[in-house]
């Protein structure tokens, strides 16, 4: 389909991603890893969002010569669906190469996650695509948002 998302048919109903949805949001992290460049690190990080419609856009770590430059996985997958017009979000799944941890997401990732929504899921995985599931509550408690902007 236009514009690099996949849709999933049928559309996955709502709630947590289940069965075979999952399985491809699990699956579209790890072929997103791939992709990754970072010749600096070394640490390769994929990502898979899925959007309310049933979309996935996916994104990779981009790092770069000036090392501050580098752009992490989670925020190029939300960047790509935000600019083709995505704005809800029902889960994000995140892969890196680690076998005996499951990859989090840094801060800056978590605050960026966290501006749309505080009410959806984000797989931690490991290597081997075992996984853990956190609400984007849990990862970041007590956070500022777009609604705080308004209560002054
Ligand atoms: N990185 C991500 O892309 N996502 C994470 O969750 C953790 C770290 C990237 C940033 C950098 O390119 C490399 O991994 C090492 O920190």
């Amino acid at each position: 389909m236009e514009g690099g998302g996949q849709r999933l048919a049928p559309v996955a109903p709502p709630g947590q991603p289940q069965g075979e949805h999952l399985r491809l949001l699990l699956r579209r992290s790890q072929e997103a890893k791939n992709c990754a460049y970072c010749p600096y690190s070394r640490f390769p990080v994929g990502a898979a969002l899925l959007t309310a419609g049933g979309e996935i856009f996916s994104g990779c770590n981009v790092e770069n010569a000036c090392y501050s430059l580098g752009m992490c996985a989670e925020r190029a997958a939300i960047q790509k669906a935000i600019s083709e017009g995505h704005t809800s979000f029902r889960a994000m799944a995140i892969t890196s190469d680690m076998r005996d941890h499951f990859i989090t997401p840094c801060g800056a990732c978590r605050q960026v996650m966290r501006e749309f929504g505080t009410d959806w899921d984000v797989y931690l995985t490991k290597a081997d695509g075992t996984y853990i599931v956190k609400r984007l509550e849990e990862l970041l408690p007590l956070s500022f948002g777009p609604e705080d902007l308004k209560k002054v």
